[in-house]
């Protein structure tokens, strides 16, 4: 049976406990229809997302050498994009997300913190330069992943405009018109990466650019693509995700005074409230789509070789028998069992760089603006129809 669940439905966020008790009912693992994917089947419960995302021998992300989800007709530019870490197996995901650990790791996150807060105390300053009310999608939970991955990747402030338009076209795919749009934007950043690490090459310089100039030119670990394609992916990866968690928080507080109150008396309670935020928003509602490498049963279903599997994410965080009481908002959950970053080998690389982010981003707006509050009634907040994420579209704010 195909359980029919539109998740590009604006109004499916508005009544996720309900539509994903319907959903669980039908089973661990459910064949529904996706835009673009088509036919696939996607785990509703937290032990089964986990069961997928651990187990490399049954699942894979390619198919013949092939980015799942990617068809023949789609254009080389996005097949060669697409051909990047959180795309491949092992080994080769291993050989590339070893040259990337390094620079995310714990110790070099945390020191990021002061940088990240003047970034985001800067940005929450200018929040009504341009009028109130002001969006604060647009000009603070975008702005601040965006400004924070380009200083780390060492790219000029400059071209964060551009990004922030590419970025804004991947966001936004749901079906065939908005798909192309992706790739006109995607068309035109390509060669821009390539331009970036050219100079890198030519003049060295400073960031995860420049260190990765630093690896090809000991040779063997990484090739020309590649690079262009882990540079996408981490402006990709650490920007979109990032504004729909903060964004995504900013309206819970909002929405909710007695919270806001509790964080506000004690700002080092932000640690526990992000974990709780990932949790409850679900930035990525999905996985990327995995292939069953061999015909096998899985919680009660025959999977066929072949057939594509995705995890949903936001239903593993939203399951009572990882989490009691799943559907409250509770800032001091603990332990708080959620996969917001995934798990497994593909486990989200910038999770540290996430948290810290969600945390400045929220303190420094909050700091400035004490009296902040929705311009327009909640209901009328919107999510974009984007099945993937879980993104707010348009926050109208006034202090
Ligand atoms: C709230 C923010 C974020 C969320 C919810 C998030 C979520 C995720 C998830 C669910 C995955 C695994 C996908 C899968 O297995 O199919 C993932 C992978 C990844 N994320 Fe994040 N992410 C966030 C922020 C970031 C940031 C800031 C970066 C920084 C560069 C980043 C970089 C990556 C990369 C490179 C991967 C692929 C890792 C691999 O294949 O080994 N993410 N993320």
């Amino acid at each position: 049976m195909t359980v029919k669940l539109d998740f590009t439905d604006p109004d499916y966020f508005r009544d996720v406990p309900a539509r994903l008790e319907r959903l669980r009912a039908a089973g661990p693992i459910v064949k529904t229809r996706f835009p673009i994917i088509g036919t696939v089947w996607i785990t509703t419960t937290y032990e089964m997302a986990g069961r997928v995302l651990k187990d490399s021998k049954n699942f894979t992300l390619r198919k013949d050498g092939q980015v799942v989800g990617l068809r023949w007709w789609m254009p080389r530019i996005l097949r060669g994009l697409a051909d990047n870490m959180l795309t491949m197996d092992e080994p080769d995901h291993t050989r590339l997300r070893g040259i990337v650990d390094e620079a995310f790791r714990r110790r070099a996150i945390l020191d990021m913190e002061p940088r990240i807060l003047a970034l985001a105390d800067t940005l929450a300053a200018d929040l009504f330069a341009d009028g109130s009310p002001a969006d604060l999608v647009a000009r603070y939970a975008r702005a601040l992943p965006l400004a924070v991955i380009c200083e780390l990747l060492g790219l000029p402030v400059e071209d964060r405009g551009k990004f922030m338009g590419w970025a804004n076209t991947i966001g936004r795919v749901r079906g065939p018109i908005s798909f192309l749009r992706m790739l006109r934007g995607l068309s035109a950043m390509r060669p821009f990466l390539e331009e970036r690490l050219q100079a890198a090459r030519a003049d060295g310089g400073e960031g995860l650019i420049a260190e990765l100039v630093r690896v090809e030119k000991e040779g063997g670990r990484i090739s020309r693509d590649e690079m262009v394609a882990m540079v996408f992916l981490l402006l990709a990866a650490g920007s979109e995700t990032t504004t729909h968690l903060i964004s995504g928080s900013v309206y819970e507080l909002l929405t909710r005074p007695r919270l806001r109150a509790w964080l506000e008396e004690d700002w080092t309670r932000a640690n526990l409230a992000i974990e709780e935020f990932l949790r409850f928003v679900s930035p990525v509602q999905f996985s990327k789509p995995r292939h069953v490498r061999k015909d096998i049963e899985l919680g009660g279903v025959e999977l066929k070789a072949g057939d594509k599997i995705m995890v949903m994410i936001g239903a593993a965080n939203m399951d009572p028998s990882a989490n009691d009481a799943p559907e409250t908002l509770d800032l001091e959950r603990h332990p708080n069992r959620h996969i917001a970053f995934g798990t497994g080998i593909h486990f989200c690389l910038g999770y540290q760089l996430a948290r810290l982010e969600g945390k400045c981003a929220l303190k420094a707006l909050f700091g400035r603006w004490p009296n902040l509050a929705l311009a327009v009634p909640p209901d009328e907040i919107a999510y974009r129809p984007h099945g993937g994420l879980k993104a707010i579209e348009t926050l109208p704010v006034v202090a």
